[in-house]
């Protein structure tokens, strides 16, 4: 399966070093104009370190899609940091729409509804996003959507796939979450395992950081375990028990510090190369065999992922080779539409917006907000 057509069509850094980017699809090169009977969402993002606006219309067609990282802000403290992640936001986010609806070649009139990520997240960077949708629906009177930040990466498979229909089973590996969902329809999500400790992509970054590569660690763990021996060291894959797909990860992170220890005080060098292939060919082993055991546990003849650790090379060819075995249909979105963006917002929100949910002034923003329970998800509290 090749990559399909999304790509950055304009990166630049602005003076502050933030990062600015235009995804386009060349599929969808058809402007918002005159698109009568069709549902054209505007939808924001801003729930950790991305700022972003995007033009989606029906839910898979991407007129614009505007990412501002501040990655590079951030990189110098080794994560990110949530005041500077707020105020940057503050600063970026009306550029973003702005850009947004110029690239889509639209104006607000011909918006039929803003979404917006009101959870997961960082409380202070969500508010961001939330008060721009909120303002933007308060002034032109366009309903509101709320979107949760996972349903919106589960829903990136959407955009690049316009003929995949629930159900299927999708993983869910970013920076925060590790998540098996089993998409039942559309947003209806059964959550089949996640993490009990540390999330995939918080391993590869914790990991990076031990071995000194450096953050955001996914993409260099990456890189230099294409020059490494996966098979060089033995570290432990975690069963939390016989029956469950939840995952642990900080069992694994704890042996890499070990290791890493272990070599110092005996005065041996390390591989770093080695260490990254073998740590990341461990994370790769229990992602893919929960994923996979789970799709037949439940019958699916789809298999999904999604979230930034969907990028990993080794995650997409490991699974490419494992469901074309199974006879299982793999689908993974390109690697821009894996990271935080807004256009996934823009997919999860319109399958909100025709089941008619709307939300109203009093959205807020809900830093641990649950997947798969509409009620919790409006309040922001356990029903149970
Ligand atoms: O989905 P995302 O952009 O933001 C969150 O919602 O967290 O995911 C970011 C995470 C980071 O932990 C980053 O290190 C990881 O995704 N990541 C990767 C790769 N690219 C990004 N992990 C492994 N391999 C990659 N190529
Ligand atoms: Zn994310």
């Amino acid at each position: 399966m090749e990559d399909k057509n999304y790509e950055t069509i304009e990166r630049r850094t602005d003076e502050d070093g933030v990062i600015f980017m235009s995804i386009k699809n060349d599929d969808n090169a058809s402007s918002a104009e005159g698109s009568d009977g069709t549902v054209t969402i505007l939808a924001i993002e801003s729930s950790c370190d991305e700022t972003a606006a995007a033009v989606v219309r029906n839910g898979r067609e991407v007129l614009s899609n505007i990412i501002s990282s501040q990655i590079a802000l951030h990189t110098i403290y080794g994560g990110v940091v949530p005041e500077i992640a707020s105020r940057k936001h503050v600063e970026k986010i009306n550029g973003c729409v702005r850009a947004a609806l110029a690239e889509a070649g639209c104006t607000l009139d011909d918006i039929d509804a803003i979404a917006v990520t009101y959870g997961p997240g960082l409380v202070g960077a969500l508010l961001v996003g939330v008060s721009e949708a909120k303002a933007i629906s308060f002034a032109t009177g366009k309903p509101l959507v709320g979107v949760h930040h996972i349903e919106g990466h589960i829903c990136a498979n959407y955009l690049e796939y316009k003929e995949l229909e629930p159900p299927f089973m999708c993983l869910v590996a970013s920076g925060g979450h590790s998540h098996l969902v089993l998409v039942k329809d559309y947003g209806v999500y059964e959550i089949i395992g996640q993490t009990r400790d540390d999330a995939a992509g918080e391993a590869f970054d914790k990991v990076a950081r031990a071995i000194g590569l450096g953050y955001p660690g996914g993409p260099k763990v990456d890189k230099a375990a294409r020059e490494g021996n996966p098979d060089a060291i033995s570290f432990p894959r975690a069963k939390t028990s016989e029956k469950s797909y939840d995952f642990s990860f900080s069992g694994l992170k704890s042996a890499v510090l070990n290791y890493l220890n272990q070599a110092e005080m005996k005065g041996e060098e390390i591989n770093k190369n080695d260490v990254a292939a073998s740590f990341q060919k461990a994370v790769v082993d229990v992602l893919v065999e929960h994923t996979m055991e789970a799709a037949a546990e439940y019958g699916c003849e789809k298999v999904a992922i999604a979230g930034g650790v969907a990028s990993n090379t080794v995650l997409r060819e490991r699974f490419e080779e494992e469901c074309a075995q199974k006879g299982i249909t793999f689908y993974r979105p390109s690697p821009v539409l894996c990271t935080d963006n807004a256009a996934m917002i823009g997919a999860a929100g319109y399958y909100e917006y025709i089941k008619g949910n709307r939300a109203g002034m009093d959205l807020n923003a809900v830093p641990n907000l649950p997947l798969g329970d509409r009620e919790r998800r409006y309040h922001g509290r356990s029903s149970k």
